[in-house]
């Protein structure tokens, strides 16, 4: 396995590009199943993640080109997805283990095909996560859900029917999974307590670009009529909030200025207030934000996780690690996910100062330094706190793992050479 090896203590300075959002593209992926059309996404980010859904994908059937693309000056990636022959409805065991987004295939070959079946993902490293709310969502839109064997067998005779759902939990899933079932189904669907999370709206609009009929993007009650064919459509996906808020922390933590080219500041309001609170300067440009701490002595502040717009729970592991080098105590609280502090262990090994009460809340007191050491992370998020607390720390950080972060961030090392960073890929035949 690879690791990345880290010399802490350069300030970093300069430009960083921000990828297509990884969690806006992995359900947009799914929606091309809607339909026998070409659906064209364009900035889309080159990571593991996404070659697993495209993995997926082909097994179902589905026709996939890509084409080299550039967005100002960057190199992304263009795909095109054909969902005409469909030879295959089941999205097996040994795909969902190593993406639990595979579960987007459930809702639009549900609507299309009328059957699927879908190897159920277990646990993971920040939570049990259930698929509860979807799983009852179907059936009250008229499916047939069983499990046997570790799948979902579900199926519908003829067209699902509209229905009106009140969410139990503001899924980001079961919203993006039902959304895409309802397009299809006979008549009206409301979604109550929908969530709001930016990555829904895109794939609001790519639905609405292929002819379906839904209303109340951006809000918690959407309104979904249900039509009897989609068609075609391309559509860009939106930047990456996490990434744009991971690297902001970058610039923080080593005191450094970096401008966050194609990063969204409306979607980033309340992180971006943290860092301004704790006394970074944040700048919002036309296209893009420009985080500036050299020379501030930032404090530390509260922050407690939230459904959209509220702090999002992906960028907790990355303040925590800020947190360290603020002066005062900082508290964290994690609502979201029950069991999202794995990074804790870890960074108390690099020196830092952090006390976790029960599941939900950590107190942070800065420390005058962290020290090198090698570490490693069950989860995405939390591998990049490490890389954060290694950019800063005094000596040599080796983190291990680097498969959980290249499912969500793409060419990490050389964007953070480019603004100065000491850090190198150890291959694992090196
Ligand atoms: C999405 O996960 C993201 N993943 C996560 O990002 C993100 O942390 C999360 O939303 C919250 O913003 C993708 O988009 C691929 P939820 P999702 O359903 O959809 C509970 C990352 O690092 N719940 O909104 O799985 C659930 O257990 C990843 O990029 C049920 O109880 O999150 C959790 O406590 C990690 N029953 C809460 O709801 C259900 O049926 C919110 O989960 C569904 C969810």
């Amino acid at each position: 396995m690879d690791k990345i090896k880290i010399h802490g203590g350069n300030r970093l300075e300069g430009k960083i590009f921000i990828s297509g959002a990884k969690n806006a593209a992995l359900p947009l992926i799914c929606a091309s199943l809607l339909t026998a059309d070409t659906i064209t996404l364009t900035n889309m980010p080159m990571l593991s993640d996404i070659r697993a859904m495209n993995a997926l994908l082909e097994q179902l059937g589905v026709k996939i080109d890509s084409f080299n693309d550039f967005l100002d000056g960057h190199e992304t990636k263009t795909y095109s997805y054909r969902a005409q022959n469909i030879e295959n409805l089941v999205a097996p065991y040994d795909f969902v283990r190593k993406m639990r987004a595979s579960y987007y295939v459930l809702g639009p070959l549900l609507a299309r095909f009328g059957k699927v079946e879908l190897s159920l993902p277990g646990g993971c490293a920040i939570g049990a996560r259930p698929m509860d709310i979807h799983l009852e969502s179907l059936e009250k839109m008229g499916a047939k859900i069983e499990i046997r064997n570790g799948y979902v067998h579900a199926s519908s005779e003829g067209r699902l029917k509209g229905a009106h759902l009140i969410f139990r939990i503001a899924s980001v899933g079961a919203t993006c999974n039902l959304l895409m079932a309802a397009v299809l189904a006979e008549g009206t669907t409301i979604l109550e307590n929908a969530a709001k999370e930016p990555e829904v709206g895109d794939l609001i609009n790519l639905l609405n670009a292929m002819g379906a009929k839904i209303s109340g993007i951006n809000t918690s009650i959407l309104t979904i009529e249900g039509v009897e064919k989609l068609h075609g459509a391309t559509h860009k996906v939106i930047s990456d909030r996490i990434e744009a808020g991971s690297y902001a922390v970058a610039a923080a933590i080593t005191r450094g200025r970096i401008e966050l080219v194609n990063a969204q500041a409306s979607l980033l309001q309340t992180p971006l207030n943290i860092l301004r609170q704790m006394g970074a300067d944040v700048e919002e440009t036309p296209n893009g934000i420009i985080i500036d701490a050299r020379g501030k002595k930032l404090t530390g502040c509260d922050i407690m996780t939230d459904y959209y717009p509220g702090f999002p729970t992906d960028l907790q592991a990355q303040f925590l690690a800020l947190m360290l080098t603020a002066e005062g105590a900082s508290m964290i609280t994690e609502t979201i996910f029950e069991n999202r502090f794995m990074h804790v262990p870890e960074l108390l090994r690099m020196g830092a100062n952090i006390n976790v009460h029960g599941h939900a809340s950590a107190i942070v007191r800065g420390v005058d330094k962290l020290y090198g050491a090698p570490v490693m992370a069950t989860d995405l998020r939390a591998s990049f706190a490490l890389i954060l607390a290694g950019l800063v720390a005094e000596g040599e950080t080796i983190v291990n793992r680097v498969y959980h972060l290249d499912r969500g961030y793409e060419k990490l090392e050389e964007k953070l050479k480019a603004v100065g960073a000491d850090i190198n890929r150890i291959k694992e035949d090196d």
